[in-house]
């Protein structure tokens, strides 16, 4: 397999900080020291434009790695974990009842952990073996906790994973079964993000959400590429993104913003709309309240892996979504189940809470006529539903209890309404 792509030298200027412009080397760090604004990876579109070509993508891996060139990374050097280039799928029979021609669904439950985490993760994991670190960590709503005890198990690093100790059981044994030193905080994600970030300036570890941020993020990019490139290249109208810290709908806008600027694709039309659940919700406040700052809220909601109170690119996120012309709605935990159920029972995917929220939220654009009936619409399906069973008790029909005889099930079914 060819694992040489662009050198880092020749594609990368350094890290550049959101708020002030200041360049920095590329080193682990993500903070600038004048404004403390955010670092971003400075990318030399001039020197890449022309070098990443559909073409190129196209003889790359059927996995995140295609886009490696729009990556912060030298060489690939895990190729065959199977993250990305997860399915995307036209949703027929869930169109129908939303009463859309064309809905996709990009499905990233097929990654390893089963979110898309695994992309953000084989990123932040690549440069913190290439900055020589051998231990990672993270904190973490629960997913990223899974992808990086997963990654540092396969590549051997030591591993300590911060989240809030009251998550979903699947989440926690999803993690401890990697083996990593599992931090189990007495308090919301907010505060173990706060715990981390003192952790991180007394550690010499690669913390994949703090110091190696800057480039984390970016492996975000590759759900908006793949987006892009499964529809044949064309650019859908619109695109919805469950958003905790607001991280992955910055990166997908990025992407196709990056995307036009290298000349893949045309001019962008799509509106990238932003969707949390109403117990946490602080992007889509400040964004219906045209704020310029988020304010803080304290979580509660059943989607335990978007309850973010205070989260770091809230205020990109926003910009983001107004740039693109989108929008940012928040919808009900009871909406959340039924985006859950409704996606199970017409496309048979299993999504977890973070999935509800987008279903839901596509439902009530559509209500609202921001959607229109013939648009290309794709909704990000970032997680499985399989970590978060239990916001399903009591919620599904009974199970038909019968004795192993055959006029016990007649009697049975007699009695049952079967649609
Ligand atoms: C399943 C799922 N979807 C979406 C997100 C949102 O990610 P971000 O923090 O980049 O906004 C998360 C964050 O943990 C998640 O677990
Ligand atoms: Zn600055």
């Amino acid at each position: 397999m060819e694992r040489h792509g662009i050198p880092p030298t020749e594609k990368m200027r350094g890290l550049k900080c959101r708020e002030c412009g200041t360049m920095y080397p590329l080193e682990p760090m993500n903070v600038c020291s004048l404004c403390f604004g955010p670092l971003e990876v400075d990318y030399d579109y001039e020197a890449l434009r022309g070098r990443v070509t559909r073409q190129s993508i196209a003889a790359g891996p059927k996995n995140l790695w295609r886009y490696r060139d729009l990556l912060p990374i030298g060489e690939v050097t895990d190729p065959d974990f199977g993250v990305g280039f997860t399915p995307l799928f036209k949703a027929h029979r869930l169109g129908e009842r939303l009463g859309l021609s064309n809905l996709y669904i990009k499905n990233d439950t097929a990654n390893p952990t089963w979110s898309f985490k695994d992309r953000v993760v084989s990123v932040a994991v690549a440069k913190a073996i290439e900055f020589g670190f051998d231990t990672v960590a993270c904190a973490s709503t629960g997913n990223l906790g899974n992808a990086v005890a997963a990654q540092a198990a396969r590549r051997g690093l030591k591993c300590f994973i911060f989240m809030p100790a009251d998550l979903e059981l699947p989440k926690i044994v999803g993690t401890l079964i990697f083996r990593p030193t599992l931090v189990a905080v007495k308090g919301n994600y907010d505060a173990v993000n706060r715990l981390c970030a003192e952790v991180s300036a007394t550690m010499n570890w690669g913390f994949v959400n703090i110091n190696l941020r800057s480039y984390y993020s970016e492996g975000s990019k590759t759900l908006g590429f793949e987006v892009v490139e499964q529809l044949g290249w064309r650019v859908p109208d619109h695109i919805i993104v469950p958003m905790a810290s607001g991280s992955l709908l910055t990166k997908v806008w990025k992407s196709l913003k990056e995307m036009e600027r290298l000349g893949l694709i045309g001019e962008v039309p799509t509106k990238v709309h932003g969707a949390q659940a109403a117990g946490c919700s602080p992007i889509v406040t400040a964004f219906k309240e045209k704020a310029e700052f988020v304010r803080p809220v304290k979580p509660n909601t059943i989607v335990k892996s978007l309850a973010i109170g205070n989260p770091a690119d809230g205020i990109y996120a926003v910009r983001a979504i107004r740039e693109s012309g989108g929008l940012a709605e928040a919808v009900t935990d009871e909406e959340v189940v039924d985006g859950i159920k409704t996606l199970a029972e017409t496309e048979g995917l299993f999504t977890e809470t973070a999935g509800g929220v987008t279903i839901a939220t596509v439902k009530k654009l559509v209500r609202q006529k921001v959607i229109g009936p013939d648009d290309i619409v794709v909704a990000l399906i970032t997680g499985c539903g399989f970590k978060t069973q239990e916001v399903l008790t009591d919620r599904l029909e009974e199970p038909m209890i019968v004795e192993p005889r055959l006029t016990a099930f007649q009697e049975q079914l007699a009695l049952r309404v079967i649609s």
